[in-house]
């Protein structure tokens, strides 16, 4: 499947409930060749509203981590989630929502062909690794993903209600970039 078959499936997927209850489907946004790929977990109330990830509060702090890294949405950077479909009232992802939607996810990965991966929180490492574990632990090394290198930190709007962990969050985002660059 090319970039327009993708986005076409997207955006008239019915496989699992979410779509019934959602403004709109949140593809994706960045450059569809770029070294850096985030993926975050699911569109909140601000992305459902405008069709892309990350435009709320949550998004406001990735774009400044981004900037401080010299790092911009759509320059290098491609950002997703592991579901486009918003959740109602912001509810976790259900499994068998990840199960159905991340094949999307799982092509988009295979077209863009980041040089890396930066997983962002709970849902986006569970489904990339595969892994119960948590964050803290899996955080520090790199990961694979069908042999795509990949950075767990944690979700910006976890950030946002633990400011002491930014510090951290920043770490992770020297490192994925030590990673793009070959250390
Ligand atoms: N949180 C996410 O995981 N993704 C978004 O697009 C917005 C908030």
């Amino acid at each position: 499947m090319d970039w327009p078959a993708l986005k076409s499936t997207v955006s008239s997927c019915t496989a699992c409930g979410l779509r019934a209850g959602c403004t709109q489907t949140v593809f994706g946004v960045g450059d569809e060749s770029a070294q850096w790929l985030l993926v975050g977990e699911a569109p909140g109330a601000e992305e459902d509203k405008l069709g892309e990830p990350f435009v709320g509060q949550a998004g406001k702090l990735l774009d400044q981590m981004l900037a401080a890294l010299g790092l911009a949405r759509g320059r290098n950077v491609y950002i997703a989630n592991v579901l486009k479909c918003r959740p109602p009232g912001n509810r976790n992802p259900a499994p068998e929502e990840v199960a159905q939607c991340s094949a999307h996810l799982r092509r988009q990965i295979e077209l863009i062909r980041p040089k890396l991966i930066l997983a962002m929180g709970r849902f986006a490492v569970q489904t990339l690794l595969n892994s119960e574990a948590t964050i803290g632990s899996l955080r520090g090394s790199v990961h694979s993903y069908h042999g795509v290198p990949l950075v767990v930190t944690y979700h910006p709007a976890y950030l946002l209600r633990n400011l002491p962990d930014k510090a951290k969050a920043w770490a992770d985002l020297l490192f994925a970039k030590k990673t793009v660059d070959g250390f």
